[in-house]
């Protein structure tokens, strides 16, 4: 053993506690170290630093649950997407599946959660949307606050993002958001804003894109002078993963973390540019100190610290699947009902469930935000289950009779090894030839074997430079199990194509069109079919070449370079022909409709509205054949629906996570009431929204022009019609509002004290949380009483928008500024009281640099939807 001490320096300073949770411990660490723990160490973890005993902490996505490191690897619990969990609007279950996130998080060992996304949906085509709550910035600020609070109860940090203005994913990388000052503070702002000063968020991650010009992750004026200089922000600011292009930009702006490691601008290469003195040694230090308290504050918290390969967790918890199923069933919007719902299970003999997302639904969305669920409850199963379990009476039970109706795939699978021949004893398929000529000619510079033709290379194989031409082919024998159709497709991060025994059968190469749904990463998929023969033996070659000029034009830029090369019998599906016989048979028709990962996803923005496929004609056949036709719409954002008016009912389930299918059979049987909320309007028509076109940049920018007319504020205010409007939902009962009036508070009521937020009350008050207020004293109650006059259990939300009649400045309509959500038997009444603040009756004055909220009369508009206004109160603001 050596002389040194081999205490933890912890032991050896026991002033180490509370230096460290201020991070002065780093006052004694060299630059070289205190530059380091500005990157990341890997994809998931900071940097540790010994000499002081400061652990790495881990990271994990997100918002509808702990992955942990690796796609694809442990299970986690899978919750609604965002966009559910808003359509619950119920405050207090965000904030319990905040906690539970962080209790999946920490079995991850993961102390910090890359979540919530609260980015607004500005227009039914973003890519992202899903994951977004709302395109209401104060119903999104609230569940921000409300998730924030219950990742952090647990010692969990919560990372807030993508701040600022990231609502289109084409070109997220790249894209300048154009934006005024007062459409920025009103709506892109402030769910950061109310998340730092109410929810004391602990992380802020910085956007890919550019705001104004500036990327968000070298904006001083965003991550100093707003965030931290005007809203007491005290955590640290992580890079989204490769947002950052100059490292001493960006530290000098306020960022303090580049992610993921190795960094690539900051952490060691910082030390150059301190040595240079082009950034102050102060800076860095500070941006150290930041992620080192947060680091400690993780670690005295009880959450775990790990460093790489540290195994994680994955406990199948019957509570967190509870949760995921109240969830899920609260998270279901009833968009319309012609009484089928609940079904009457008494006179129900014959149910018809038609459409794939009955078997596979979309639980989620694509993207980083995905995890590995335990077993997902599929709607088939659940409702098959549910009918068995109500019992075969004297004329026999219900008979559940079931057509997929078409494949819910926008890309071919990658091609089954097994279809080719081996090549050596471990197995490989393939010939890889490399070669440094685009066309691919003369003789490749090498070759290796390889088990499949579809690759994600980060950069380039080793050995070759994205500096100079670079193209590969995979050549292979192919041996089909039984004859047929088979369908053939590439698509790849630049020119491609695909040989059958040396003739091209397809072509992604001579006019490759960009956006697949990779990540926005590659072109689209071209694809063939050809008849073959079982037994006999073919040659395959892919082909693949780079084009700079053409990623170029590639949706987002990523460092990965991708080949995807599929192929699977084609199969026939008795499709139309089938569903309309079976609805015809039926006395309820069930059918699903929807998107999924492959649609809404990262990287890359819808192309369109419509339902992919031939959805849409399906649901009108079914309907014809059979008028008590019920829809489930199963998607991340807004589609059109031309069949509305032709079917009995329809449910929005958003991506409701692994309990989909048991929420489903609760609410559709009656054991639960539906009563989930639209966040967001269903347009009629992509052309009626105020982002169309213009979701994606002209040049380099992206100008939201639509400025603080988002969503309903832009219907309401033009008298556009949606087909839904946003806070829209029905419930089985029939909730009405018996009365109701509004208070003046002033600053002596002991009333108008500011409250705990809602989700902090909740914990004390289980009766029906309320939005609280979020940034000062309250200045009026407004008190309702609600009744269930209806017979059955109902849920609703009172919603509570401001209106300014007499507006010196255009003003949206009417705006959002509270609600609460209840659940009442029939005959039962319930009062209910929710606060305002001066805030909620302000607009942002970029004169005075401030919100202000003049003094006058206001409208108060109390009601069931954004469109359904049953009260309007007067308030005269003092
Ligand atoms: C996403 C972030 C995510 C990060 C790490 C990025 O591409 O934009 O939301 O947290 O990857 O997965």
């Amino acid at each position: 053993m050596s002389g040194k001490d081999e205490r933890a320096p912890a032991e050896l300073d026991p002033g180490w506690k509370s230096r460290a949770v201020q991070g002065s411990d780093l006052e004694r660490v060299g630059i070289e170290e205190v530059c380091a723990l500005t990157g990341g160490v890997d994809m998931w973890h900071t940097t540790p630093v010994e000499s002081v005993g400061l652990p790495s902490v881990r990271m994990t996505d997100g918002p509808n649950g702990a992955r942990g490191e690796i796609f694809g690897t442990s299970r986690s619990t899978c919750f609604p997407c965002g966009a559910g969990q808003a359509a619950t609007w119920d405050i207090d279950l965000v904030y319990r599946i905040g906690k539970a996130l962080a209790i999946e998080a920490k079995s991850k060992l993961a102390g910090v959660l890359l979540a919530p996304t609260v980015n607004i949906q500005r227009s039914p085509l973003a890519g992202r949307n899903f994951e977004c709550f709302s395109e209401d910035p104060y119903l999104t600020a609230v569940m921000a606050v409300a998730f924030v609070e219950g990742v952090q109860s647990e010692g969990v940090a919560a990372c807030i993002k993508h701040f600022v203005c990231n609502e289109y994913e084409t070109h997220r990388m790249t894209a300048s958001s154009v934006v005024d000052e007062r459409t920025l503070r009103e709506i892109y702002l402030l769910p950061f804003e109310a998340a730092v000063k109410t929810a004391r968020v602990q992380a802020v991650m910085a956007a890919y894109n550019r705001l104004n010009g500036v990327f968000c992750s070298e904006h001083r004026r965003l991550l100093t002078n707003i965030l931290r200089d005007e809203w007491g922000f005290d955590g640290v600011v992580i890079s989204d993963w490769g947002a950052v292009h100059n490292g001493p930009a960006a530290v000098k702006a306020g960022l303090d973390l580049e992610m993921p490691g190795p960094p690539r601008h900051m952490g060691p290469h910082l030390a150059a540019s301190v040595q240079n003195g082009s950034v102050p040694e102060s800076v860095v230090r500070q941006a150290a100190t930041r992620v080192a308290r947060m680091v400690r504050s993780i670690q005295l918290s009880g959450a775990p610290v790990a460093k790489p390969g540290d195994p994680e967790g994955s406990e199948d918890s019957p509570a967190h699947r509870k949760l995921a199923r109240e969830a899920a069933a609260k998270s279901l919007v009833l968009l319309k009902n012609e009484g089928v719902l609940p079904l009457d299970s008494a006179n129900l003999r014959r149910l018809a469930v038609i459409g794939a997302y009955a078997e596979e639904p979309a639980i989620q969305g694509g993207g980083s935000a995905q995890v590995r669920p335990h077993a997902v409850s599929t709607p088939l199963e659940a409702i098959t289950e549910r009918a068995r379990a109500l019992g075969v009476d004297s004329t026999g039970g219900i008979e559940i009779r079931y057509a997929r109706a078409w494949e819910p795939k926008s890309q071919i699978p990658s091609a089954d090894p097994s279809f080719f021949k081996p090549l050596d004893e471990v197995g490989s398929r393939f010939v890889v030839e490399y070669f440094e000529d685009a066309q691919l000619s003369g003789n490749p510079v090498r070759s290796e074997a390889a088990q499949h033709a579809s690759i994600a290379w980060a950069g380039l194989p080793e050995g070759f430079s994205l500096d100079r031409p670079f193209g590969a082919r995979w050549r292979g024998t192919l041996q089909v199990p039984s004859s047929g159709e088979y369908v053939f497709a590439v698509a790849a991060s630049g020119r491609s194509k695909v040989l059958l025994d040396g003739v091209e059968i397809v072509d992604n190469w001579t006019a490759p069109v960009p956006g697949g749904s990779m990540f926005g990463a590659t072109t689209r998929e071209r694809r063939s079919v050809v008849v073959l023969e079982a037994g006999r033996e073919y040659s395959v070659n892919v082909e693949f070449t780079r084009d700079p000029t053409f990623e170029q034009s590639l949706p987002t830029q990523t460092p990965v370079t991708l080949v995807h090369f599929g192929l699977e019998k084609a199969e026939r599906h008795p499709g139309l022909g089938e569903a309309v016989e079976l609805a015809a048979w039926a006395d309820v028709a069930l059918v699903f409709c929807g998107t999924g990962p492959e649609w809404e996803s990262e990287g890359f923005d819808k192309e369109s509205m419509a339902l992919p496929g031939d959805q849409d004609e399906l649901i009108k056949a079914v309907a014809a054949a059979n008028p008590r036709c019920i829809v489930v719409a199963n998607c991340g954002s807004a589609v059109e629906m031309p069949w509305i008016e032709r079917v009995a009912a329809a449910l929005m389930a958003l991506f409701p996570g692994e309990e989909f299918g048991n929420a489903l059979a609760d609410v559709i049987f009656g054991n639960a009431t539906p009563g989930g909320k639209l966040p967001f309007s269903i347009p009629k028509r992509i052309e009626d929204c105020a982002v169309y076109p213009g979701l994606q940049p002209e040049g380099e920018n992206v100008f939201y022009t639509d400025r603080v007319f988002t969503g309903y504020r832009y219907f309401d205010t033009r008298k556009i019609e949606p087909l839904f409007c946003f806070g829209h939902g029905l419930s089985y009962g029939q909730i009405e509002i018996i009365d109701c009036k509004i208070l003046q508070l002033t600053s002596g009521d002991s009333q108008s004290q500011r409250p705990l937020t809602a989700s902090q009350k909740s914990a004390v008050d289980k009766s029906f949380p309320a939005t609280a207020t979020y940034f000062g004293p309250q200045v009026a109650m407004v008190q309702a009483t609600l009744e269930n006059r209806g017979r059955r259990r109902g849920a609703e939300v009172l919603q509570v928008y401001v209106r300014d009649p007499q507006s010196s400045i255009s003003r949206p309509e009417k705006e959002l500024k509270g609600f609460v959500r209840i659940e009442l038997d029939p005959g039962d009444a319930a009062q209910v009281q929710i606060p305002l603040e001066s805030r909620d009756f302000s607009y942002f004055d970029t004169g005075a640099r401030d919100f202000v909220a003049p003094s006058k009369h206001y409208e108060i508009l109390l009601g069931f939807s954004s469109r359904d206004i049953r009260s309007r109160l007067v308030f005269r603001l003092e």
